[in-house]
């Protein structure tokens, strides 16, 4: 897969992983400000909350798209789930967000389809198979923006802060 590649003007995506390392500190500062600014803020986590020590790991790769600015608007990430198998290559998403001020604008789709890409890349190269499941915890708020991408709710899964339902949404991908 490119790892730059144009989103559509002014915004450029960036994939990341430690085997293919993109990502300057530039890049981590913004990505990781945006996963605060949207996912922990609002509810006062302390600052590196929104940092996972998991994120620096081989298998997990990153997507975040850029403004013209260099400022991070969108971000996930995926890697392959520990009960994946070359049967049932199986892959997690995470931390999806994109910047208030750009929401609506096709932005969280692009990164979806982006770490969706990923993982299908992913898996095609290590089973030879392009066909993967994707897992994914939905915030409530989020459930109809992945619905529209294709996923399906499977379960309620877990309450964060004490405010915020979580839950399981799954989507069989071929690409
Ligand atoms: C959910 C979120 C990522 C959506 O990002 P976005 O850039 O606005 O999404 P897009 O513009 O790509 O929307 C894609 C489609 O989903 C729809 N959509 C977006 N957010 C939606 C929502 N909350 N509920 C229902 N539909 C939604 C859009 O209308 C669009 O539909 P269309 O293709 O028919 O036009 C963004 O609102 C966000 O970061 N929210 C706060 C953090 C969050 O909840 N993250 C998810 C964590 S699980």
């Amino acid at each position: 897969m490119t790892k730059e590649s144009s989103v559509s003007s002014p915004y450029h995506s960036v994939v990341h992983s430690a085997l293919t390392p993109t990502f300057s500190h530039d890049h981590w500062d913004r990505y990781y400000n945006l996963r605060y600014t949207v996912l922990r803020q609002p509810w006062q986590d302390r600052l590196g909350s929104e940092r996972d020590r998991s994120d620096k790991e081989a298998a997990v790769v990153h997507v975040g798209i850029f403004d013209a600015a260099r400022e991070c608007v969108a971000c996930a990430r995926v890697e392959e789930t520990p009960e994946s198998s070359a049967a049932a290559p199986t892959y997690q998403v995470r931390y999806v967000a994109t910047d208030d001020t750009v929401r609506g604008q096709g932005l969280g789709r692009k990164v979806m389809e982006a770490v969706e890409k990923c993982a299908a890349d992913a898996a095609k190269q290590k089973y030879a198979l392009s066909k993967v499941l994707i897992l994914l915890n939905a915030r409530e708020v989020a459930l109809g923006f992945y619905e529209k991408l294709g996923y399906t709710l499977v379960c309620k899964t877990y309450l964060m802060y004490g405010l915020v339902q979580h839950y399981q949404m799954t989507k069989a991908i071929e690409l």
